[in-house]
C-alpha cells in the first residue's frame, strides 16, 4: 500500500466521522472501527479494530504503512469511563500507547488531540512525546 496512507482510529466516532468531512480523499484516509460499521459507510476503507489489541495495532501497521495516524479512538463517554476506570484505563491509555509505539516502529507521524477531561488520564511522560502535535 502506497507510503501515503492516512490512517484515522475510532473512524466511527465524534471526532473520527467530523474529520471525514475535511479530509482529501488523495491522502488515502483509512478508518478503523470498533463495534459493527454504521449503514452509510464505505466498508471498503474501514476495518475492525480494538486498539488496546497490541498485536492487532502492529499487524495493521505492519500491513498499511501509513504515513500518518490520526489517533481518534478512545472511550469518549466521560461518565462511563469514570465508572468503569480499569477499562477506560485500557483504551485511552494502554490503547494510545500502542499507537505511539506502532508509529514509532513504523516511522509514522502521530496526530493526537485530547479533550480536556481526556488530558487528565494520559500520563505526562506520553502528553510530551515528540510525535504529538
Ligand atoms: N468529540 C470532540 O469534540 C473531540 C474534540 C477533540 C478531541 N477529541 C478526542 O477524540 C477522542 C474521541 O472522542 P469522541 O468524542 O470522538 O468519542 P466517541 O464519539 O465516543 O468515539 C469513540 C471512537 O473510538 C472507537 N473505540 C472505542 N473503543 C475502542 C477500542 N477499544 N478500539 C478501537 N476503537 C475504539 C469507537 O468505535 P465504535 O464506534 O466502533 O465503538 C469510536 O469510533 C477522545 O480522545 C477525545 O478526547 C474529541
Amino acid at each position: 500500500m502506497a507510503r501515503s496512507t492516512l490512517l484515522v482510529t475510532g473512524g466511527t466516532g465524534l471526532l473520527g466521522k467530523a474529520l471525514a468531512a475535511s479530509i482529501p480523499p488523495e491522502l488515502q484516509p483509512y478508518w478503523t472501527h470498533l463495534r459493527d460499521l454504521p449503514a452509510g459507510l464505505a466498508p471498503s476503507r474501514f476495518t475492525r479494530l480494538d486498539v488496546a489489541d497490541r498485536e492487532s495495532v502492529f499487524r495493521l501497521f505492519a500491513e498499511l504503512r501509513p504515513a500518518a495516524v490520526v489517533h481518534a479512538a478512545a472511550m469518549g463517554n466521560v461518565d462511563f469511563a469514570e465508572q468503569h476506570r480499569e477499562v477506560a484505563w485500557q483504551v485511552n491509555v494502554g490503547a494510545t500507547q500502542n499507537i505511539v509505539d506502532a508509529c514509532g516502529e513504523y516511522g509514522a507521524r502521530l496526530i493526537y488531540r485530547l479533550t480536556r477531561s481526556s488530558m487528565a488520564t494520559i500520563p505526562p511522560t506520553m502528553r510530551d512525546h515528540p510525535g504529538i502535535r
